[in-house]
Protein backbone atom coordinates (compact mmCIF):
# COMPACT_ATOMS: atom_id res chain seq x y z
CA UNK A 1 0.00 0.00 0.00
CA UNK A 2 1.27 3.50 -0.65
CA UNK A 3 0.31 6.47 0.77
CA UNK A 4 -1.46 9.37 -1.38
CA UNK A 5 -2.18 11.70 1.55
CA UNK A 6 -1.35 11.35 5.05
CA UNK A 7 -4.00 12.37 7.66
CA UNK A 8 -2.50 16.02 7.84
CA UNK A 9 -3.19 16.40 4.24
CA UNK A 10 -6.52 15.08 4.43
CA UNK A 11 -7.12 17.90 7.80
CA UNK A 12 -5.61 20.61 5.30
CA UNK A 13 -8.63 19.58 2.58
CA UNK A 14 -11.16 19.59 5.10
CA UNK A 15 -10.00 22.76 6.77
CA UNK A 16 -10.37 24.60 2.91
CA UNK A 17 -13.58 22.66 2.19
CA UNK A 18 -15.29 24.22 4.78
CA UNK A 19 -14.38 27.25 4.66
CA UNK A 20 -15.26 26.80 0.76
CA UNK A 21 -18.67 25.75 1.92
CA UNK A 22 -19.19 28.56 4.36
CA UNK A 23 -18.06 31.23 1.51
CA UNK A 24 -21.14 30.06 -0.67
CA UNK A 25 -24.02 29.21 1.72
CA UNK A 26 -23.12 31.85 4.47
CA UNK A 27 -24.42 31.07 8.25
CA UNK A 28 -27.74 29.65 7.64
CA UNK A 29 -28.79 26.28 8.77
CA UNK A 30 -27.14 23.84 6.65
CA UNK A 31 -28.24 20.25 6.26
CA UNK A 32 -25.37 17.63 5.34
CA UNK A 33 -26.43 14.22 3.79
CA UNK A 34 -24.17 11.95 3.88
CA UNK A 35 -23.17 8.89 1.89
CA UNK A 36 -23.23 5.82 3.67
CA UNK A 37 -20.77 4.14 4.27
CA UNK A 38 -17.83 5.60 2.52
CA UNK A 39 -18.31 8.90 4.21
CA UNK A 40 -19.03 8.18 7.84
CA UNK A 41 -15.18 9.50 8.78
CA UNK A 42 -15.44 12.68 5.93
CA UNK A 43 -18.66 13.98 7.87
CA UNK A 44 -17.48 13.51 11.05
CA UNK A 45 -14.13 15.79 10.25
CA UNK A 46 -16.18 18.39 8.40
CA UNK A 47 -19.00 18.85 10.57
CA UNK A 48 -16.65 19.76 13.01
CA UNK A 49 -15.24 22.35 11.23
CA UNK A 50 -18.51 23.64 9.19
CA UNK A 51 -19.32 26.69 11.53
CA UNK A 52 -22.46 27.74 12.03
CA UNK A 53 -26.08 25.43 12.58
CA UNK A 54 -25.81 21.61 10.86
CA UNK A 55 -27.98 18.83 10.81
CA UNK A 56 -26.90 15.54 9.64
CA UNK A 57 -28.73 13.13 8.00
CA UNK A 58 -27.39 9.69 6.15
CA UNK A 59 -28.45 8.07 2.83
CA UNK A 60 -27.10 4.55 1.28
CA UNK A 61 -25.98 3.66 -1.76
CA UNK A 62 -23.49 0.88 -3.33
CA UNK A 63 -22.47 -0.22 -6.80
CA UNK A 64 -19.71 -2.41 -5.81
CA UNK A 65 -20.00 -6.04 -5.13
CA UNK A 66 -17.53 -7.52 -2.83
CA UNK A 67 -13.88 -7.82 -4.59
CA UNK A 68 -14.50 -5.52 -7.69
CA UNK A 69 -13.20 -2.47 -8.18
CA UNK A 70 -15.09 -1.13 -10.78
CA UNK A 71 -18.56 -0.09 -10.24
CA UNK A 72 -21.57 -2.48 -10.78
CA UNK A 73 -25.44 -1.62 -10.66
CA UNK A 74 -26.54 1.23 -8.60
CA UNK A 75 -28.52 0.56 -5.18
CA UNK A 76 -30.03 3.63 -2.92
CA UNK A 77 -31.57 3.80 -0.15
CA UNK A 78 -33.21 7.19 1.05
CA UNK A 79 -35.17 5.98 4.21
CA UNK A 80 -34.17 8.07 6.73
CA UNK A 81 -33.58 10.98 5.26
CA UNK A 82 -35.59 14.21 7.23
CA UNK A 83 -38.37 16.48 5.66
CA UNK A 84 -35.96 18.53 3.25
CA UNK A 85 -38.65 21.00 2.42
CA UNK A 86 -36.84 24.56 2.20
CA UNK A 87 -33.54 23.53 3.60
CA UNK A 88 -30.42 24.33 2.00
CA UNK A 89 -28.78 20.39 1.41
CA UNK A 90 -25.24 19.65 0.95
CA UNK A 91 -24.83 15.72 -0.26
CA UNK A 92 -21.54 14.83 1.25
CA UNK A 93 -19.84 11.57 -0.45
CA UNK A 94 -16.18 10.40 -0.31
CA UNK A 95 -15.19 10.10 -4.11
CA UNK A 96 -16.83 10.65 -7.59
CA UNK A 97 -15.82 8.33 -9.86
CA UNK A 98 -18.19 7.98 -12.93
CA UNK A 99 -20.25 10.15 -11.11
CA UNK A 100 -23.29 7.86 -11.49
CA UNK A 101 -23.95 7.51 -7.63
CA UNK A 102 -23.82 11.49 -6.65
CA UNK A 103 -25.69 12.07 -10.18
CA UNK A 104 -29.06 9.77 -8.71
CA UNK A 105 -28.58 10.85 -5.37
CA UNK A 106 -28.64 14.54 -6.46
CA UNK A 107 -31.86 13.78 -8.60
CA UNK A 108 -33.81 11.95 -5.85
CA UNK A 109 -32.54 15.10 -3.45
CA UNK A 110 -34.01 17.44 -6.05
CA UNK A 111 -37.62 16.33 -6.16
CA UNK A 112 -37.92 17.04 -2.41
CA UNK A 113 -38.61 20.80 -2.12
CA UNK A 114 -34.55 22.04 -0.64
CA UNK A 115 -33.87 25.46 -1.30
CA UNK A 116 -30.83 24.42 -2.78
CA UNK A 117 -28.97 21.27 -2.99
CA UNK A 118 -25.36 21.13 -3.55
CA UNK A 119 -22.62 17.98 -3.46
CA UNK A 120 -19.26 18.32 -2.29
CA UNK A 121 -17.01 14.79 -2.32
CA UNK A 122 -13.61 14.38 -0.11
CA UNK A 123 -11.81 12.73 -3.65
CA UNK A 124 -12.39 13.04 -7.61
CA UNK A 125 -10.73 10.73 -10.09
CA UNK A 126 -9.43 12.19 -12.96
CA UNK A 127 -10.54 10.69 -16.51
CA UNK A 128 -13.25 8.50 -15.35
CA UNK A 129 -16.82 10.79 -14.96
CA UNK A 130 -19.63 9.46 -17.20
CA UNK A 131 -21.82 11.98 -16.32
CA UNK A 132 -22.13 15.75 -16.93
CA UNK A 133 -22.88 16.34 -13.60
CA UNK A 134 -19.97 17.88 -11.35
CA UNK A 135 -19.41 17.99 -7.09
CA UNK A 136 -19.70 21.67 -6.08
CA UNK A 137 -16.63 21.35 -4.06
CA UNK A 138 -13.48 18.69 -4.50
CA UNK A 139 -11.42 17.93 -2.33
CA UNK A 140 -8.56 16.55 -4.02
CA UNK A 141 -8.66 15.37 -7.48
CA UNK A 142 -6.70 12.17 -7.67
CA UNK A 143 -5.06 9.63 -10.26
CA UNK A 144 -7.21 6.39 -11.41
CA UNK A 145 -6.25 4.31 -8.90
CA UNK A 146 -8.28 2.39 -6.08
CA UNK A 147 -7.46 4.09 -3.33
CA UNK A 148 -8.41 3.14 0.43
CA UNK A 149 -8.61 4.70 3.77
CA UNK A 150 -10.15 7.57 6.02
CA UNK A 151 -13.69 5.63 5.12
CA UNK A 152 -12.85 4.30 1.28
CA UNK A 153 -13.25 0.36 1.67
CA UNK A 154 -12.22 -2.58 -0.55
CA UNK A 155 -14.38 -5.44 0.10
CA UNK A 156 -15.37 -3.69 3.91
CA UNK A 157 -11.89 -3.61 5.02
CA UNK A 158 -9.58 -0.24 5.29
CA UNK A 159 -12.38 1.78 6.22
CA UNK A 160 -10.52 2.63 9.47
CA UNK A 161 -6.81 3.67 7.95
CA UNK A 162 -6.54 8.07 9.61
CA UNK A 163 -4.52 8.49 5.84
CA UNK A 164 -6.13 7.66 2.30
CA UNK A 165 -3.66 4.82 0.36
CA UNK A 166 -3.26 3.44 -3.22
CA UNK A 167 -4.57 -0.27 -2.98
CA UNK A 168 -1.61 -2.00 -5.72
CA UNK A 169 -2.91 -4.53 -8.03
CA UNK A 170 -0.84 -7.12 -6.54
CA UNK A 171 -2.55 -6.34 -3.14
CA UNK A 172 -6.17 -6.75 -4.88
CA UNK A 173 -5.13 -9.70 -6.67
CA UNK A 174 -3.82 -11.83 -3.72
CA UNK A 175 -7.00 -10.54 -1.38
CA UNK A 176 -9.73 -11.94 -4.37
CA UNK A 177 -7.22 -15.24 -4.47
CA UNK A 178 -7.39 -15.72 -0.58
CA UNK A 179 -11.05 -15.30 -0.86
CA UNK A 180 -12.00 -17.68 -3.92
CA UNK A 181 -9.05 -19.76 -4.42
CA UNK A 182 -8.83 -17.92 -8.51
CA UNK A 183 -5.14 -17.95 -9.15
CA UNK A 184 -4.16 -14.12 -9.13
CA UNK A 185 -3.22 -13.22 -12.42
CA UNK A 186 -6.45 -15.08 -13.98
CA UNK A 187 -8.19 -12.80 -11.96
CA UNK A 188 -6.96 -9.81 -13.36
CA UNK A 189 -6.98 -10.52 -16.24
CA UNK A 190 -10.31 -11.43 -16.45
CA UNK A 191 -11.31 -8.20 -14.83
CA UNK A 192 -9.05 -6.03 -17.21
CA UNK A 193 -11.11 -8.08 -20.38
CA UNK A 194 -14.48 -7.54 -18.89
CA UNK A 195 -14.52 -3.37 -18.16
CA UNK A 196 -11.99 -2.68 -20.94
CA UNK A 197 -9.94 -0.37 -18.98
CA UNK A 198 -7.69 -2.65 -16.22
P1 LIG B 1 -19.39 6.41 -8.84
O1 LIG B 1 -20.87 6.22 -8.77
O2 LIG B 1 -18.75 5.63 -9.94
O3 LIG B 1 -18.96 7.85 -8.86
O4 LIG B 1 -18.80 5.73 -7.57
C1 LIG B 1 -18.82 6.36 -6.36
C2 LIG B 1 -18.71 5.34 -5.26
O5 LIG B 1 -17.86 4.24 -5.62
C3 LIG B 1 -18.07 6.00 -4.07
O6 LIG B 1 -19.08 6.46 -3.20
C4 LIG B 1 -17.27 4.88 -3.44
O7 LIG B 1 -18.05 4.22 -2.49
C5 LIG B 1 -16.97 3.92 -4.56
N1 LIG B 1 -15.58 4.06 -5.07
C6 LIG B 1 -15.18 4.59 -6.26
N2 LIG B 1 -13.85 4.55 -6.39
C7 LIG B 1 -13.37 3.99 -5.27
C8 LIG B 1 -12.03 3.68 -4.80
O8 LIG B 1 -11.00 3.94 -5.44
N3 LIG B 1 -11.95 3.09 -3.57
C9 LIG B 1 -13.05 2.79 -2.82
N4 LIG B 1 -14.31 3.08 -3.21
C10 LIG B 1 -14.47 3.66 -4.42
MG1 LIG C 1 -19.76 5.24 -1.55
Amino acid sequence: MRVLLSSDDLAAGIDRLSTEVRAVVGRRPLTVVGVLTGSIVLVADLIRRLEGPVQVSMVWASSYRGTATRPGELELRLDLLPDLTGRDVLLVDDIFDTGRTLEALLAELGRRGAASVRSLVLLAKEGRAEVATRPDFIGFDIPDEFVVGYGLDFDGAWRHLPYLAVLEEAEIAATRAAQDGVPDATEVAACRDADGRG
